[in-house]
């Protein structure tokens, strides 16, 4: 007889799934067992993941959905319960960066980069508790904040990035007396899609390093094989999305007295992203 799996029977939501650290989260999640709803804009990498998940013998969803609208963030968590009647596990993952000075950024970049990585997750975070609650679940709230929250000076996109972890603190203390932990983790530089928005010099440079001749303009997706050859070829300065997903799983897979409060998983060099 097969033990069953670590999170068989579970609900989870992975928000920005369709890429990256979101992408290799639910993934893991839904080989664990979980049933795995992937929010994100972009249907056919979610649909691919979602094919590979139950190829693993699990369980996923897809939702298309803009994180920036609360009302879409309200029904990705009904949808989720509706159709498997819980919701125990809630990754509040989608995010971005438009690099700029404060004296030259663009007010709407601002805007952007503050209703998906900070409004979007507080809807996440309170429609999440709202539905673990009805259902009884003992739940885990997962926040991706960044390394970036550790430094002061890391501007528009790090000041997200400590509301972030303000928010994810002030939670826990809010659930104390719930059966629901807050767990917020802080990646370093990962090689993923996150620097589409970067200057063109920047996105050429990643590029190069991969030693590979492609061209890849600001604003589009990085092809696979790049992200992959980076991740394999820059592992000192570039992790692997994997890495933080088997850390999100390990938090999740505590016994719900534990809660793994904060995690940063990074390569083992430093290197400071443009903010
Ligand atoms: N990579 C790093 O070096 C790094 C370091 C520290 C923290 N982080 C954080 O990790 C998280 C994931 O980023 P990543 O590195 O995996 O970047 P990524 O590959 O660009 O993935 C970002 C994900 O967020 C989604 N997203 C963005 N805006 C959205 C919106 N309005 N509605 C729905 N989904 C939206 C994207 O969906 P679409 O592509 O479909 O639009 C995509 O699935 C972010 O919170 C980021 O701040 C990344």
């Amino acid at each position: 007889m097969t033990a069953p799996l670590p999170l068989q029977e579970r609900t989870a939501i992975v928000t920005g799934a369709s890429s990256g650290i979101g992408r290799a989260i639910a993934q893991q999640l839904g080989e664990a067992g979980a049933h795995v709803f992937l929010a994100g804009r972009t249907a056919s990498s979610m649909e691919e993941s979602k094919k590979t998940i139950e190829e693993a013998g699990g369980q996923a969803s897809v939702v298309v959905a803009d994180v920036r609208d609360v009302a879409q963030v309200r029904g990705l968590v009904d949808s989720a319960v509706s159709d498997t009647g819980r919701l125990d596990i809630m990754v509040n993952n989608a995010g971005l960066s438009y690099p700029a000075s404060i004296i030259d950024g663009d007010p709407e970049q601002w805007r952007c980069m503050l209703e998906t990585n900070v409004l979007a997750l507080l809807v996440g975070c309170q429609a999440a508790v709202k539905a673990m609650r009805a259902c009884g679940a003992e739940g885990q709230i997962v926040n991706i904040s960044s390394v970036a929250a550790q430094r002061s000076n890391s501007g528009v996109y790090g000041s997200t990035k400590h509301a972030v972890n303000s928010i994810s603190s002030t939670l826990r203390d809010e659930l104390e007396e719930d059966t629901i932990r807050v767990t917020n983790v802080m990646p370093g530089a990962i090689a993923t899609n996150f620097a589409r928005n970067f200057d063109q010099e920047f996105v050429d440079t990643i590029v190069k390093m991969a030693g590979m001749d492609v061209e890849v303009k600001k604003g589009e997706r990085l092809p696979p094989e790049v992200l992959d050859t980076l991740a394999t070829k820059m592992n000192q300065l570039l992790g692997d999305p994997n890495d933080i997903a088997k850390a999100v799983l390990y938090a999740v897979t505590q016994p719900i007295h534990v809660n793994i409060a904060d995690i940063v998983v990074r390569p083992p060099r430093s290197m400071t992203l443009p903010h």
